[in-house]
């Protein structure tokens, strides 16, 4: 049994107020929404350019990418820094990658191919950089439905982070997309790729023998 002391619930009041991620998790919360504010805004404003579902579309697709990438990033900032509050900001991170990823597919099935899914059907066939988006929006799916506390205690810790795994390929599969679907300028999509390249390098080099892993 545990006892507790006046004093010790009082130390850990005191621990909880001073705890950075009370403030930092609604915070990002409410920036992580900017985008989706701001799309809405240029789509009522007429901001979105001369093809606005395909800015909608691509706007979408560039914030999944992000928010994935930065999902990437919450391990490698958790290990460099000691700050182990960090952690507790990934699921919500990861789940923005996806709420963006879902909205970036729905631009594509409902305004850009009107539920035309023998076309769709068509285009995950013919176009590579198409069949690699659905690829990773697959493997984001398990991630997703298996991110609450309760399905982490019924796959169990081992199982839970093996199947998180899945993340390396989800990111390594949305960045040979967006290099696929560029036709001229790389620039961007190299600019991703070397960023993937630097996280799954950092977790590469971690995971050599002889190297302690303290990855969660
Ligand atoms: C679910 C299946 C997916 C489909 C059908 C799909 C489809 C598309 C389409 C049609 C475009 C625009 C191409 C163009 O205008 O020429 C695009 C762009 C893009 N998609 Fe996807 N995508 C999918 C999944 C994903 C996922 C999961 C991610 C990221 C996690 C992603 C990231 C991107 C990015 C970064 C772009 C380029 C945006 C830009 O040009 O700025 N896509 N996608």
């Amino acid at each position: 049994m545990v006892l507790t002391t006046p004093m010790d619930r009082a130390q850990g009041r005191a621990r909880q107020s001073s705890d950075p991620v009370r403030w930092l998790k609604p915070l990002l919360f409410g920036l992580a929404l900017l985008p989706l504010a701001l799309m809405g805004w240029d789509t009522v404003s007429g901001g979105l350019g001369a093809n606005p579902i395909e800015s909608l579309i691509r706007r979408n697709g560039d914030w999944a990418l992000r928010f994935l990438l930065l999902t990437l990033t919450i391990t490698p900032l958790r290990e460099l820094s000691g700050w182990s509050g960090a952690i507790r900001l990934r699921r919500m991170i990861g789940l923005f990658a996806f709420f963006y990823a879902t909205l970036h597919l729905a631009g594509y099935v409902v305004l850009e191919q009107f539920f035309d899914w023998p076309a769709m059907g068509a285009d995950l066939l013919k176009r590579p950089y198409i069949t690699l988006g659905m690829g990773c929006f697959l493997l984001l799916l398990p991630l997703a439905i298996t991110s609450t506390n309760g399905m982490i205690r019924r796959l169990g810790g081992r199982r839970w982070r093996a199947l998180h795994r899945l993340i390396y390929p989800a990111a390594l599969l949305a960045v040979a997309h967006y290099f696929l679907l560029v036709k001229a300028d790389l620039r961007e999509p190299i600019l991703y790729g070397a960023l993937l390249a630097l996280l799954l390098g950092y977790r590469l080099v971690r995971a050599l023998p002889g190297r302690h892993s303290a990855a969660g």
